[in-house]
């Protein structure tokens, strides 16, 4: 992380994890995770020659990682601990327990890479497809508890592309009463986060977050990230 100043890394414009500075993105809630580790991962995972197995053990271990930047304003409660010397104070993750929310098919393959760093969370489902022609992305699936209040939740979608899923996912959440909204996408098209950033501006309730592995150039005609990585579903689970 950037040298710390009190402040929290995603409150400022453009902030990378590596604390770089990146005029070219004006996304107040966008964190930038570009940890050598992380960029080193990405970069196999976009490689075409990558196979399911790879791909998916890749996946894995992103998620892992930028899982413990996405986790950093995480509610938590003060606690006293007895150590063999004396006591210490220390936190212990709020109530009620955070939910995660993969996006289904793609964002299934992120679930095992985040339960990792939050065992206790709950999981809920959201299934949305894309049409291939007009590349809007509608619901087909909705498992989600009724009521979030005071809850933390984690998005799992590999691909900010056009938003449209993203927003969609997000506003389920909010109208049932979510206190945060942090997305965790391997990768991100400047695209999706100005769509994001314009429906849930940086003074929206809940507060919505981005953590992303990169931001790419741009989508091409058919909504994909350019250069991106393919079909995240694809190559995780094979063509249907
Ligand atoms: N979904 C994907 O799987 N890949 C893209 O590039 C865009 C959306």
């Amino acid at each position: 992380m950037r040298p710390d100043n009190g402040a929290s890394a995603f409150t400022d414009p453009a902030v990378s994890a590596s604390g770089s500075s990146l005029a070219h993105l004006l996304f107040m809630r966008t964190l930038l995770a570009d940890h050598p580790l992380v960029t080193h991962k990405l970069t196999l995972l976009r490689d075409e020659r990558s196979n399911t197995a790879t791909f998916r053990a890749l996946a894995d271990e992103l998620v892992t990682l930028l899982a413990y930047e996405a986790t950093r304003e995480i509610s938590v409660t003060e606690v006293a601990v007895t150590t063999p010397v004396g006591t210490a104070t220390g936190v212990k993750l709020a109530e009620p327990a955070p939910l995660i929310v993969p996006v289904l098919r793609a964002g299934i393959g992120m679930l095992d890479g985040m339960t990792r760093l939050l065992p206790m969370a709950s999981v809920g489902f959201v299934g949305m497809v894309r049409d291939e022609e007009s590349l809007v992305a509608s619901t087909y699936a909705n498992r989600l508890p009724t009521d979030l209040t005071g809850r933390d939740t984690f998005v799992l979608d590999p691909m900010l592309a056009t938003g449209g899923t993203l927003v969609t996912v997000i506003r389920l959440l909010a109208d049932r009463g979510a206190t945060s909204v942090t997305a965790i996408c391997l990768l991100a098209a400047p695209e999706g986060l100005a769509r994001v950033e314009e429906a849930f501006p940086g003074d929206a309730i809940p507060a919505v977050r981005v953590v992303t592995g990169a931001v790419d150039e741009r989508l091409n005609d058919k909504g994909y990230i350019v250069p991106g990585l393919g079909d995240a579903g694809d190559r995780l689970f094979g063509e249907i």
